[in-house]
């Protein structure tokens, strides 16, 4: 019996090599900044679930939260030489490539709510702004939403006048570099990792972000006042390597494309209640005042800052910013 038992080891490990080199899974490792308790995190699982259940096994999802392998700028170079294969960049962090226009998207108050987004998004727009991606040797394979944008701070800020000569951290876009130099204040591209750390010890007084992230980041922690502003909107682009995504065996991309069709679907219906939610939990750990703007206080907001929508005509394309309104349905001095 024994003797029996160890040649059947013997056996098993002479025929393992080959066996488990048929079976080696395809991995593909999807690196993000976020937590994995927000819209992007929760899509990221989404499709890793989804992904390895439609191939049965063939692929495998690693998902990397928090900027846990690379931080913004590092993921995108990362993706562009083959290190990860996919990412979930938000609109506002493509410009450092060489894809100006989806900063069309963080232009203020350019998108009024979740469905005006969408006919952007889904629409021909959306899908010309993916091509632009094939360039950089990535394929652009969906729109994800996060929400809109809250300003925090350690003073409460009501109107431009209050936001003169403070510092604040944005992401890596001009367009909103020129939303903060519109309000009298001084922009600072600092990678999503470190904004914690920059607003704790005061390299920044302030930054824009949506609720899920300011949560989820415990930037509130530092932040004495949260102002309700839903100025901006941050929204992600899922991005993979071209070459290693059109390599794929064509039967394997098609369920890849069905699960990331169903995680798109599941991380956009979700993340209006993630924001909200958030939201909920900032106000009951009450170490933030929120601010709620009123409506002659969000005049002189989008007045001071509508000058940069003919000022970013220059970089991210006139006849688009046009589009965007004009699909967007935003109104007369936006
Ligand atoms: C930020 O850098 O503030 C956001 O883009 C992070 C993210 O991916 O939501």
């Amino acid at each position: 019996m024994r003797n029996w038992i160890i040649a059947a080891a013997a056996a098993a490990i002479f025929v393992a090599p080959s066996a488990a080199m048929a079976q080696a899974p395809i991995v593909i490792k999807f690196s993000h900044v976020v937590a994995a308790d927000t819209p992007k995190g929760k899509g990221a699982v989404k499709f890793q679930e989804l992904a390895e259940k439609y191939t049965n096994g063939k692929v495998k999802i690693e998902v990397y939260h928090n900027s846990t392998l690379y931080k913004d700028k590092e993921e995108l170079e990362a993706l562009q030489i083959g290190a990860v294969q996919m990412l979930a960049p938000s609109n506002s962090k493509f410009g450092p490539i060489g894809i100006k226009e989806f900063e069309v998207l963080d232009l203020p108050y350019i998108i009024p709510n979740l469905a005006a987004l969408r006919k952007v998004t889904d629409g021909p727009i959306g899908q010309r702004l993916l091509k632009l991606l094939d360039s950089k040797g990535m394929t652009g394979l969906a729109y994800w939403d996060n929400g809109f944008k809250q300003m925090t701070a350690n003073k409460p800020l009501h109107v431009p006048a209050d936001y003169k000569g403070l510092k604040f951290r944005i992401q890596s876009s001009k367009v909103l570099e020129a939303q903060f130099r519109a309000l009298g204040a001084v922009p600072q591209v600092t990678a999503f990792s470190e904004v914690y750390q920059s607003l704790q010890t005061g390299v920044v007084d302030g930054q824009e972000n949506t609720a899920s992230n300011i949560y989820t980041q415990k930037m509130h922690e530092v932040q004495k006042y949260l102002m309700m502003t839903n100025h901006g909107y941050i929204g992600y682009v899922v991005v993979v390597n071209k070459k290693f995504w059109d390599g794929l065996p064509a039967d394997i991309r098609t369920e890849l494309e069905k699960a990331m069709k169903e995680a798109t679907l599941f991380a956009n219906e979700s993340s209006e209640k993630e924001n909200a939610q958030a939201l909920e939990e900032i106000k009951k750990e009450g170490k933030t005042q929120f601010i709620i703007p009123t409506a002659e206080e969000n005049v002189q907001m989008r007045k001071a800052m509508e000058p940069i929508y003919a000022e970013m005509g220059a970089r991210v394309g006139k006849s688009l910013i046009d589009e965007v309104i004009a699909t967007a349905g935003t109104g007369a001095g936006h």
